[in-house]
């Protein structure tokens, strides 16, 4: 084996299409995935590779620090590649500390357990921290995030992924280790939890629920399919300078209420519904406190300096989510049974 790599968070949405791409395109590479499998972590994601030779599973949480410390004896990694996280904003405005507790100290404790095994020999080391747009705050109608883009955050998702994007690079600063940090706009695409917009409406629109848009459905997010993340991870891993960031998105902004429409006409179209459309089930709702207006993402640099651009286009993206969630109810039926209806109790009712 040439290399071994951990992969946090890799039974969840993005971290399963990486873990897929890793394992298949460096059968050299000894992938190894820790994750505590807390309700987003789901090893269905993972079942067609999970018997790949080059596949590792570590359940643990990123909050116990010997078990991190023992991993890292056990495996001696030459890379770590962290997605793990608490990753839903309406989550992190009901339950704040879960945020802070992952998402800050569960990285600072990687952090500290790469510094310790590696103990400044950090020759041939990378240690890459995944992260968001929403640590940017919020745009007026025009202009975009760079990666020089003072961070300004509003939920407590985007300030603990802020806290811990700045752990990152204060670690590299005072100790040197080689970090990258990127921040990527919202994903979409198969096996998303259906918490977020995209999974959430159209598993809706299957059990003919209505739709809650937040406010007045004119908020606007910068959409990338999953495995074009997973691919641009790949290149700044393996391409990107130590000590930088990179932007990642494609361009793509929509505005919530067109992608509503947009996905109710897809899904009539793909199930041949002739009466009762989707959108019938269009209901705005109680705003998301602190929500923010708009993102988008200004990917000139990884695009000019590491060639990455996205390969598939918002229409064919959305044409092959839909038809995973079409094709998949029983993966859709096993994620939304148990705590999902406590959630959207909460979240929902009276909304
Ligand atoms: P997800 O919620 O689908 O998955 C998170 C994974 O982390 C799950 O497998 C979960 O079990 C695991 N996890 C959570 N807490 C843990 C802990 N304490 N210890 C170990 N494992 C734990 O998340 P996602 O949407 O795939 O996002 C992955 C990463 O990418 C996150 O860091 C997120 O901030 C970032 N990101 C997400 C998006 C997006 O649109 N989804 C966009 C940009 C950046
Ligand atoms: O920008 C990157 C971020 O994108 C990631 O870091 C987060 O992990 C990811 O969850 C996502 O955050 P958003 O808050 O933008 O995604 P979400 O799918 O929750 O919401 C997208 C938009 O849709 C947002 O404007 C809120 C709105 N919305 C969302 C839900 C769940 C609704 O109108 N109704 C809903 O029920």
């Amino acid at each position: 084996m040439k290399k071994t790599i951990f992969v946090t968070g890799g039974a969840g949405f993005i971290g399963s299409h990486l873990i897929r791409l890793l394992i298949g395109k460096y059968p050299e590479y000894r992938i190894v995935n820790l994750d505590a499998l807390t309700y987003a972590g789901n090893l269905e994601n993972l079942s067609d590779v999970e018997s790949s030779p080059n596949y590792f599973l570590e359940r643990v949480n990123i909050l116990d620090v010997e078990a991190l410390d023992a991993l890292f004896d056990q495996y001696q990694p030459e890379g770590v590649i962290h997605l793990a996280a608490e990753s839903h904003v309406d989550r992190s405005i009901l339950s704040p500390m879960d945020f802070v507790f992952t998402n800050v100290i569960g990285t600072v404790n990687l952090l500290n357990a790469a510094k310790k095994k590696w103990a400044g020999n950090f020759e041939g080391k990378r240690f890459y921290h995944v992260s968001t747009d929403e640590v940017f705050g919020s745009l007026g109608e025009t202009g975009f995030f760079t990666e020089t883009t003072p961070y300004d955050p509003h939920s407590p998702y985007s300030a603990s992924k802020a806290s811990s994007d700045h752990f990152v690079r204060a670690y590299h600063d005072t100790y040197g280790l080689p970090t990258v940090v990127s921040n990527c706009s919202n994903n979409y695409g198969p096996n998303q939890f259906p918490e977020k917009l995209i999974p959430l409406f159209i598993n809706n629109v299957i059990q003919r629920k209505p739709l809650p848009v937040y406010g007045d459905g004119l908020y606007t997010r910068d959409w990338l399919f999953v495995k074009d993340h997973a691919l641009a991870i790949d290149k700044i891993f393996h391409e990107g300078l130590t000590g930088q960031t990179y932007n990642i998105g494609g361009f793509n902004e929509w505005r919530n209420i067109d992608i509503v429409k947009l996905l109710c006409g897809l899904v009539d179209e793909k199930t041949g519904r002739t009466t009762s459309s989707a959108d019938e089930l269009i209901t705005y709702v109680k705003d998301r406190p602190g929500h923010d207006r708009r993102y988008a993402i200004d990917a000139t640099k990884i695009n000019k300096e590491l060639g990455w651009s996205p390969s598939v286009t918002f229409e064919e993206g959305l044409s092959q989510t839909i038809d995973w969630y079409l094709a998949n109810t029983e993966w859709l039926s096993h994620v939304t049974s148990g705590e999902y209806n406590s959630y959207y109790e909460k979240q929902y009712k009276g909304r």
